[in-house]
């Protein structure tokens, strides 16, 4: 038997449904906080990953899917979201000062070879945010409260903290990697990887799961800070805690990813320590990327991650609309008559359903208590004949006698 490959998954029936569900209500938050769609390729450049991304992180560095075209083009199934809009900003010219500041979302599908575990797949979809030309705390705090606005909108509200901390830049970020250099010069031992990233982004060794722990004891970044930046970390802390979020500051997150600046957040699932929306700002990236200098920021949320704690939490998203009638027909004249009535219905937005495989009225019974139906209906040769037909609702029991050009209304409740 073939299977799908490792680290991904099939969605059929109830799960399908409600991973529908989420994305709607996404894009329904969204839609109040203002924020258009953009619809992005699932594969690009892999330069432009390498450049955006940062070789140094694991991201680029293993986890690609990369594969080379007819034409010896190198490209690779996107790693990420973050990259490819703002490669659509600056190709689409959409950083016009009239369009500024741009606000904007995506939904799809991202793959990195990963090692697959819970909550850890191979391709995954991300639900995520990005905005153009906004650089201020008033930002920085609608931001965080948007990605909570969208678990509140899913009721998830137990076992989620979020996490904050102010990359240091410029020359302040100079001054905190000769220090913490020098500190990991006196560790012994670090990872290969950290060995890289000691050359390329020592900051990144802060993130590694291996050799982390090593450097909690060394300088902290946040005494580099400018005052005004600690300021400001404060003051988001301050303000998102009155609005009631579980925030605390984290000195040491930092991103698996290179190209963050400032602001760095991540909302974590207590219960298996695993982020589910991570992001922060980037006010680098347009002008690396070839655009003009814009600073922007943002997060994604990980669906799955998502999918796993409405499960976990008993939580359903999806409102079921019940099918309103079931039809029964009893011979060939009723199945062609069912399905101009089903048509009818439906063009009145109506869930209306039978099964074309019904024989008699025993197994017809059947397939209507299984369609849970709020209403059945039996058609034969005589309801057409004498156009009586008896409207069976579930609830009461009780048959209602109807002309046909009577049971759309009635169905509709206009009776
Ligand atoms: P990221 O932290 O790499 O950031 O991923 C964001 C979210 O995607 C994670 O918090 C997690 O929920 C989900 N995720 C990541 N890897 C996996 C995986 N293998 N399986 C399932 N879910 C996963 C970014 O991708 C940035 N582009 C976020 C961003 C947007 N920063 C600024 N704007």
């Amino acid at each position: 038997m073939i299977q799908k490959p490792r680290g991904t998954q099939d969605l059929f029936l109830n799960s399908a449904a409600e991973w529908n569900a989420v994305e709607e209500k996404f894009r329904k938050v969204l839609n109040l906080f203002n924020y258009g769609e953009i619809i992005t390729p699932m594969f690009e450049s892999k330069e432009l990953f390498v450049r955006g991304v940062g070789d140094t992180s694991d991201i680029v560095s293993k986890e690609m899917y990369e594969f080379t075209d007819k034409k010896g083009r190198e490209f690779v199934l996107r790693p990420e979201g973050t990259a490819p809009t703002v490669r659509a900003l600056i190709e689409n010219k959409l950083y016009i000062p009239e369009n500024l500041p741009y606000k904007t979302f995506y939904i799809g599908p991202i793959f990195r070879y990963e090692r697959p575990q819970a909550g850890r797949y191979r391709q995954f979809n991300q639900l995520g945010v990005e905005t153009f030309g906004l650089d201020s705390l008033n930002h920085d705090i609608e931001l965080i409260s948007l990605g909570d606005s969208f678990l509140k909108e899913l009721n998830i509200e137990k076992d989620i903290i979020v996490q904050i901390n102010y990359l240091v830049t410029g020359e302040e970020r100079k001054k905190y990697e000769e220090q913490l250099k020098k500190y990991i010069l006196s560790i012994k031992n670090i990872c290969d990887d950290c060995q890289k990233r000691f050359k390329k982004n020592v900051l990144r060794i802060l993130d590694c799961k291996i050799d982390s722990s090593k450097v909690k004891n060394g300088p902290k970044m946040f005494e580099f800070a400018t005052e005004n930046n600690k300021e400001r970390l404060n003051e988001t802390f301050r303000q998102l805690k009155e609005m009631g979020l579980k925030v605390e500051i984290d000195f040491n997150l930092v991103r698996g990813l290179d190209y963050y600046t400032g602001l760095v957040f991540e909302f974590k699932n207590i219960k298996t320590n695993q982020a589910i929306i991570a992001g922060g700002s980037y006010n680098n990236l347009v002008e690396e990327l070839g655009g003009p200098s814009i600073p922007a920021s943002g997060f994604a949320i990980g669906l799955e991650r998502i999918m796993l704690i409405l499960n976990e939490q008993k939580i359903k998203v999806v409102e079921e609309k019940e099918i309103e009638l079931f039809i029964i027909p009893l011979s060939e004249q009723a199945q062609k008559l069912t399905n101009k009535l089903m048509l009818e219905a439906r063009r009145k937005n109506l869930k209306i359903d039978t099964n074309w495989n019904i024989k008699n009225l025993k197994n017809g019974f059947k397939s209507a208590e299984k369609a849970k139906a709020k209403n059945i209906l039996v058609i034969g040769d005589n309801s057409i004949a004498n156009n009586q037909y008896s409207i069976k609702p579930q609830l009461t029991g009780e048959p209602v006698e109807l002309k046909y050009n009577q049971i759309i209304s009635y169905l509709k409740g206009e009776k």
